[in-house]
């Protein structure tokens, strides 16, 4: 599904990237539109491209803004699942170019093992490169997520717009003893398992209904 104009004219415009990103899914509201995983990852990529581009050109950010939490809140609520992890190993599942959550967690945990997993390339290589231009010492891996092994890791953090989050979840309570957080509503009840509702749907796209 191309985006359309008026969504266009928003990601490109001179609005702050996170501002651009959240109008964008204000007139998705409002015009109760069907929107798929390609519309969603241009206004998502439009928004993060821009900030990664940005940290390479200008450097580190004033802070570290987690634009995609509408309602607010999302932070603090990792926090208070988190906290009670020791010697947190962090699997952030659906980096993206910018990172922002993993940037949080590393400022809230600055002892924690941290790797970010993607499956898109673009993602990967803005990424790492942010990471490194940024210090902030943490890893990357180019890969679908079902395909990584989750038993290292404590905690996982799967963000909205993953594909499959149901499979994923299910695999990685199977296969890990790690506490998992997932932003979406998945199919699955476990007392490992954290459910932040996204908005986001199985698929990964911005839930119409
Ligand atoms: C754009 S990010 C959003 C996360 C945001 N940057 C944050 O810090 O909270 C979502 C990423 O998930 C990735 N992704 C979606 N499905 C995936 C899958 N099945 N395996 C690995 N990565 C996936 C996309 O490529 C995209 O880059």
């Amino acid at each position: 599904m191309p985006l359309p104009t008026k969504y266009l004219d928003i990601v490109l415009s001179d609005l702050e990237p996170g501002k651009a990103y959240q109008k964008c899914m204000q007139e998705i509201a409002s015009d109760s539109r069907d929107v798929d995983y390609g519309f969603t990852e241009a206004i998502v990529y439009a928004t993060e491209v821009r900030y990664a581009v940005d940290a390479l050109t200008k450097g580190r950010p004033d802070h570290f803004w987690n634009f995609g939490d509408l309602k607010g809140g999302a932070d603090d609520w990792h926090f208070s699942i988190l906290d009670d992890v020791k010697n947190l190993n962090i699997a952030f599942v659906g980096g993206g170019p910018y990172p922002v959550s993993a940037f949080i967690l590393r400022e809230r945990y600055p002892q924690a093992s941290i790797t970010c997993i993607d499956n898109h390339i673009a993602a990967h290589i803005l990424s790492t490169a942010v990471i490194e231009k940024l210090d902030l010492g943490i890893a990357t891996c180019f890969t679908e997520a079902i395909e990584v092994d989750y038993s290292p890791f404590n905690a996982v953090v799967i963000a909205a717009m993953v594909s499959g989050k149901d499979e994923l979840v299910k695999k990685i309570l199977e296969k890990s003893s790690a506490t998992v957080i997932v932003r979406g509503d998945v199919d699955v009840d476990h007392d490992r398992l954290h459910r932040l509702n996204s908005g986001f749907d199985n698929d990964g796209s911005v839930g119409a209904s």
